[in-house]
């Protein structure tokens, strides 16, 4: 039985990763934290295992405990964090501390994936609204992204750690909570229409992206990166319309203008101090929702692995509001 360890086990994406690595009978290791939620992974097939990756010497030790690995996903990661430099430690700082263990205990035997994101090259130029595609130049617009990058390079200075990248465009399904609340406004007939225009985005059902991961992890092709979304180009409004329809719900539109949006990031990041919560639109967010041209290049994945997504968004959103109202979130 091949192993497989991924980290951030229990999140969103994570749990999806674990449900598909049981489904193709690897043995699963699920990296977790001691305060993480695991009502995702109830499966009793999985082995947890508790990560520490801030002190390096703890995690050393809790490494050099663990099997070595077939496959390790380094799926843990912080998209919305306090301080600009948080995402440094987390994002970057925290990367290289795990896989530092991991080639020091010798705990790899075939490969490392690590879930990178679209952010970290950037969007696409406004001008000629090309795709964004592996051999551009990265430019990160956001310090999530920029994070990201930091340890896409670190892991490709590495001469001899057979690694992949994966680098999802927005992904949604059951279990996301960000994009869910545009469900819930939409839900209770307020829409709101962010004063940035002629967007042209993409996304990705975290299945489809699942699907991708293993595919490009149990081929023989190492130290290469992937972009990955769905193929299509979808405008601003595309995602609420969807929504819209398939909840068969009529909305009050109101248009926040592009100042107002900042207004509305400064009070959030602000609240964030006296809620202790993360708040959905931050700065970060607002400089990405500023860029026009999220396209991304997933030929790669169709050329060298006849990848092809299973949902639209039209078929992926149908499936996440079955799950939001079956789990009572809508
Ligand atoms: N969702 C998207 O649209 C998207 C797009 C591109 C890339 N990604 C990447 O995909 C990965 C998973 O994201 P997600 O959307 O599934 O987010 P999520 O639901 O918030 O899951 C994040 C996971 O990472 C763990 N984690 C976060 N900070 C950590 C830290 N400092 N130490 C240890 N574990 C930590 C979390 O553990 P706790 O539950 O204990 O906090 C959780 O298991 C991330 O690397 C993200 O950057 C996401």
């Amino acid at each position: 039985m091949k192993k497989i360890l991924i980290t951030g086990a229990n999140g969103f994406i994570g749990s999806f990763l674990v449900e598909e690595a049981l489904k193709r009978n690897y043995e699963v290791y699920a990296g977790i934290r001691k305060t993480s939620n695991t009502e995702y992974l109830t499966d009793p097939r999985i082995k947890f295992t508790e990560l520490d990756f801030a002190d390096t010497n703890f995690l050393d030790l809790q490494v050099s405990k663990l099997p070595c690995f077939d496959f390790v996903i380094h799926n843990a990661g912080t998209t919305k964090a306090f301080k600009k430099k948080d995402y440094f430690i987390s994002n970057y700082q925290y990367t290289k501390n795990i896989i530092d263990a991991l080639i020091s205990k010798k705990k790899v035997s075939n490969k490392f994936i690590y879930m990178s994101s679209l952010a970290a090259y950037g969007p696409g130029d406004t001008l000629q609204h090309n795709v964004v595609s592996s051999t551009d130049t990265p430019k990160p617009v956001t310090s999530y992204g920029k994070s990201k990058l930091e340890s896409e390079k670190y892991l490709c200075s590495l001469t001899e750690f057979p690694h992949i990248i994966i680098r999802p465009t927005v992904v949604y399904g059951p279990r996301e909570k960000d994009l869910f609340t545009i469900f819930k406004l939409i839900n209770n007939n307020l829409e709101l229409l962010v004063g940035f225009k002629n967007q042209q985005l993409t996304f990705i059902y975290v299945k489809d992206l699942v699907k991708a991961v293993f595919q490009t992890m149990e081929s023989i092709v190492i130290n290469k990166g992937y972009f990955v979304s769905d193929g299509n180009v979808y405008d601003a409004q595309s995602l609420g319309d969807i929504i819209k329809k398939q909840l068969g719900k009529k909305t009050v539109r109101i248009y926040v203008p592009k100042h107002l949006v900042r207004l509305l990031a400064l009070f959030s990041e602000a609240s964030k101090y006296l809620t202790c919560k993360q708040p959905v639109l931050n700065f970060d967010k607002v400089n990405e929702l500023e860029c026009v041209n999220w396209k991304c290049d997933n030929t790669p994945l169709i050329d060298e692995f006849n990848f092809k997504s299973d949902y639209d968004l039209n078929k992926g959103i149908f499936e996440t509001i079955e799950w939001y109202k079956k789990s009572k979130w809508l």
